[in-house]
């Protein structure tokens, strides 16, 4: 896909020499003319880099700089100043500012386009490192507690096999499979005292225990292509009867791949061995779920499609050597 170059340019002349000079070269190029603008659309556009005129009607071109990366959606676009020639230019101003790089205007178009290139070359790259770091992180997570060993592998498995049968699309579909493996990442910021604690949470336990949909979004968020998972994983604990956290969701507000995710999670939760109880067979563990439907915590009709699903597909299978205890596979 081409890479979206956001141009922040009052100019109009240049603005546009520019944006056709760049379209050529491949980019997919937004315009905008003021700082306000930039600063109120870069978080919808998510561009892959920004280029910035220092000279904007509105505001310092610093104070745009500033702005666009305290946002944590675009702390890790590359924000470039271009000044003009003439200009005395505060290298450390810019630095201190957040820009990622400054221009004097470039010698011929040939040289930005070099320059923007392998920047952005540079973002792919450091961008493929973060996203392996953060799975690592999340597989990490898993392995403090042995009982989890496996619950996201499984997860991806159920939700991507799950949202097939819905029908849903194979970018739907992908969105529930990275999803799967990231969902949990915000328990890095939980204790370790609260997260192995085999008892029951304490309420102020259980507090710090649900900031985790909100600590994996902010972690997530400056990554473009995590981007998409964002509502995901801030919403896989919304229950349709408002119950659940951390906005109290109702109904069909909640989105449909969170409500997957939870299903799917849920049912690995009961499937599976916990410091309490012994695992579930897969009767008695969508018995619990429709329990939990009838009083409004799930959705009845994602359910019923659920319990086909898992009946139609024997989903027990899934990441496991063995069957579930207690089962016929036939
Ligand atoms: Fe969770
Ligand atoms: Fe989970």
């Amino acid at each position: 896909m081409a890479a979206t170059i956001m141009l922040v340019d009052a100019d109009a002349v240049n603005s546009s020499d520019w944006k056709t000079f760049l379209q050529n070269q491949g980019y997919s190029v937004i315009g905008v003319e003021t700082g306000r603008t930039a600063i109120q659309r870069c978080p919808e556009v998510k561009p892959d880099l920004v280029l910035l005129s220092s000279s904007l009607p509105d505001m310092p071109a610093f104070q745009v700089c500033k702005r666009l990366k305290a946002d944590p959606l675009n702390r890790l676009t590359p924000v470039i100043l271009v000044v003009p020639d003439s200009e005395q230019f505060e290298a450390s101003r810019a630095h201190r500012a957040g820009a990622d790089d400054f221009w004097s205007k470039p010698a011929s178009r040939w040289e930005a386009f070099n320059r923007v290139d392998t920047i952005l070359q540079l973002k792919t790259y450091i961008d493929q490192q973060a996203e392996e770091v953060l799975y690592a992180l999340a597989r990490s997570i898993e392995l403090k507690t042995p009982m989890m060993t496996g619950h996201s592998e499984r997860l991806s498995d159920y939700t991507v096999q799950f949202g097939a049968h819905l029908g849903l699309t194979t970018d739907e579909l992908e969105l529930l499979r990275t999803g799967s493996l990231l969902h949990d990442i915000g328990k890095v910021a939980v204790p370790d005292h609260i997260l192995l604690k085999p008892e029951r949470l304490s309420p102020q336990e259980m507090r710090i225990m649900r900031r985790h949909p909100v600590v994996g979004e902010e972690i997530c968020a400056p990554l473009k292509s995590f981007r998409h998972l964002l509502p995901l994983i801030r919403h896989h604990h919304e229950r349709p009867d408002g119950s659940g956290y951390p906005d109290g969701l109702v109904g069909d507000s909640i989105p449909l791949s969170a409500q997957i995710l939870q299903m799917a999670d849920i049912f690995d939760a009961l499937t599976t061995d916990r410091p309490y109880r012994k695992e579930m067979s897969v009767g008695d563990a969508l018995a619990v779920m429709q329990r939990e439907a009838n009083q409004g915590q799930l959705s009845q009709t994602l359910l019923k499609e659920f319990s086909i699903f898992v009946w139609t597909t024997k989903l027990w299978w899934c990441g496991r050597e063995t069957p579930l205890w207690g089962l016929n596979a036939n």
